[in-house]
């Protein structure tokens, strides 16, 4: 049996801490030994009681005793201890239930083994990333480093020096989002979302004399319309190659490797006449449809080739703005080539998506399939 609720004389902190502190240890001690329903029943009465109960009997001895100030402080102790022994009751009656009796206390403290855990769920690349990256080591693998640049761009770096002058109509095949309010700066130091990832060609040959082989992947900027194969912001992976006596065949052989480096050896390549104004000439490489193997089917509208990149020689033209800053650039001592290719479009091919949005809708039903 309990010993009686004793009167308080102190009302400070410490004083109200080791006083229900006590009270705990005693209900502790009291659930821990209970073993039979009448036992809990007995445990239940003798501290929940509306009439004669232990806190009953603490909340009128205590409580009507504490001076105003003490009030508060007794009455968080009051209901956390409440709650400790409405919390051993509860677990007793659970221990009554499965038969578990061995103590109210130890139920109380006990885990549910058999919960299902908290599950961490580890992070994935984003099939855009991993494509990217797997453009990527295609060509760190044969000696290409990585370089970016930014996403907001001068008109200079991303049209002018790439040999769109100034009100050059091929200027409108890559509208874009101009930075506002800059009517007066010369037109070349106007900002905008850049439209392509060939003005990190230029921004690498002012930072370092020939020879040059850069990968650069990144995020890109269009006015286009979104539709299933479109979206006004999507990814690029660039590529530089610059030496002495780099020819056509140079580009081919490498392109062709990294087409089959990422589709398969099977995969064939070939190279159509094309239009860029930074190179010259310039070409649309096609690959051998990797659904049907160039039988013609629906993806490749019957024609067996799928269009996959622009490409070319870099135009003497854009030589020429790097050689203002790096002499090195001598169109006569040195040539290159620079291709540029749409990230998207192959990781939708990579992996039979139809839907371009689908990569950016952050549904993980879409998602963690590539985890
Ligand atoms: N920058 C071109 C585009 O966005 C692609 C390209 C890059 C073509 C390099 C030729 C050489 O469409």
């Amino acid at each position: 049996m309990n010993e009686e609720i004793p009167n308080l004389t102190a009302f400070d902190e410490a004083a109200l801490d080791e006083a229900f502190a006590r009270l705990e240890r005693q209900a502790r001690a009291a659930a821990a030994a209970l073993d039979n329903d009448a036992a809990v029943e007995a445990f239940r009465l003798e501290w929940l009681g509306r009439k004669q109960g232990r806190l009953n009997e603490v909340s009128g001895r205590w409580l009507k005793a504490a001076p105003a100030e003490a009030k508060k402080l007794l009455g968080v102790r009051f209901n956390a201890l409440k709650a400790v022994v409405e919390g051993l009751l509860d677990a007793a009656l659970g221990a009554g239930q499965d038969g578990s009796w061995g103590g109210a206390a130890l139920a109380a403290e006990a885990i549910d083994i058999t919960l299902p855990g908290t599950r961490r769920l580890a992070g994935a690349e984003h099939p855009i990333t991993r494509t990217l990256n797997e453009i990527t080591r295609v060509f760190a693998a044969l000696g290409y480093s990585v370089g970016v640049g930014p996403e907001v761009e001068t008109d200079f770096y991303n049209f002018e020096s790439m040999n769109f002058p100034p009100g050059h109509p091929a200027r409108d095949t890559q509208d874009t989002l101009v930075v506002a309010g800059q009517e007066r700066r010369p037109q070349r130091d106007r900002l905008l979302m850049r439209t392509h990832t060939s003005p990190v060609q230029m921004r690498t040959m002012e930072q370092q004399p020939p020879p040059v082989r850069i990968v650069i992947p990144g995020k890109v900027h269009r006015n286009d319309a979104a539709d299933a194969t479109h979206s006004p912001i999507f990814h690029q992976v660039e590529g530089l190659c610059v030496d002495t006596n780099i020819t056509f065949s140079d580009l081919k052989g490498t392109l062709d490797h990294a087409m089959k480096a990422l589709f398969g050896s099977a995969v064939k390549t070939r190279f159509f006449p094309s239009f860029f104004p930074f190179t010259e000439p310039s070409a649309d490489v096609q690959i051998s449809c990797i659904f049907c193997g160039g039988k013609g089917c629906r993806k490749c509208k019957q024609s067996g080739w799928i269009e996959l990149l622009g490409c070319g020689m870099v135009d003497p033209a854009v030589f020429a703005f790097a050689a203002e800053k790096q002499p090195g650039y001598d169109p006569k001592k040195i040539s290159g080539f620079a291709f540029g290719m749409g990230v998207e479009r192959i990781a939708m091919m990579k992996y039979g998506v139809s839907e371009i949005g689908s990569f950016y809708a952050g549904d993980m039903r879409f998602l963690s399939q590539f985890a």
